[in-house]
């Protein structure tokens, strides 16, 4: 008896704090986009779904140095952290200083870093952060309503900041930046994702090696 209502009694409580920090998480999200609609491009966070299909290509052994641009509330932080090797790192940078305190306040991770910034200029952030190259570059924005110029900018950096043999992952509603990933990458591998609201088009852009180059004439 005693044990039961030890029980009955800790429920609600635990059930209060999950769902804290549920809403707590959708409600910085939309507070993010009610603030900047255009930067932010959805009102709802990435289903789970969308995070597995997305991160299973990732060769995560040799990953050392994985980016995210526009993580929002981190969606998709705690996946790739879990995945991560013990000695790796992940940089994500957004443009939105409620997401990155938001971040900074929830995710207590040695290999997590979370920088102010915006996506254009990844190049100077990994070199600030004693790194010379991504192995992967995941990213959450909205390229069909970023400002014009910007997501060729962005691409055409992240092209240059990945590894050979390494990989930019994109997921969108749209096709636009599966577009711009096939303007700046070797290889495009596509795919697509139902239970996502709104369902959405996945695309990983693959940089080649050069031998790989080489062989191919
Ligand atoms: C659709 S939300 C992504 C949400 C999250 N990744 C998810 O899967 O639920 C787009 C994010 O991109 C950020 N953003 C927009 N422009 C950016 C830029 N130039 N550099 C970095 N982040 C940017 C926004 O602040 C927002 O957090």
């Amino acid at each position: 008896m005693a044990g039961y209502e030890a029980l009955a009694e800790r429920k609600p409580t635990r059930l209060k704090q999950k769902m804290r920090r549920f809403f707590g998480a959708w409600g910085v999200f939309f507070q993010g986009f009610v603030e900047h609609p255009v930067m932010v491009g959805s009102i709802i966070p990435s289903s789970r779904y969308t995070i597995r299909k997305m991160l299973r290509p990732v060769d995560w052994e040799r990953c050392q140095l994985f980016v995210e641009y526009g993580p929002g509330v981190g969606t998709f932080c705690q996946p790739v952290l879990d995945r991560l090797p013990r000695d790796a790192s992940l940089i994500v940078i957004d443009t939105n200083p409620l997401f990155i305190e938001y971040l900074n306040r929830t995710i207590h991770d040695s290999r997590f870093v979370a920088v102010h910034g915006s996506a254009e200029d990844v190049e100077e952030i990994v070199r600030a952060h004693g790194h010379e190259q991504a192995d992967y570059v995941l990213s959450g924005l909205p390229f069909s309503t970023l400002p014009e110029g910007l997501g060729p900018r962005i691409a055409a950096a992240t092209y240059r900041v990945i590894r050979p043999g390494g990989a930019f992952l994109t997921y969108q509603f749209s096709n636009a930046a599966r577009n711009l990933t096939a303007q700046h990458f070797d290889r495009v591998d596509s795919g697509f994702e139902p239970l996502n609201i709104l369902p959405c088009r996945l695309a990983w852009g693959w940089k080649r090696k050069p031998d790989a180059a080489a062989s191919n004439g």
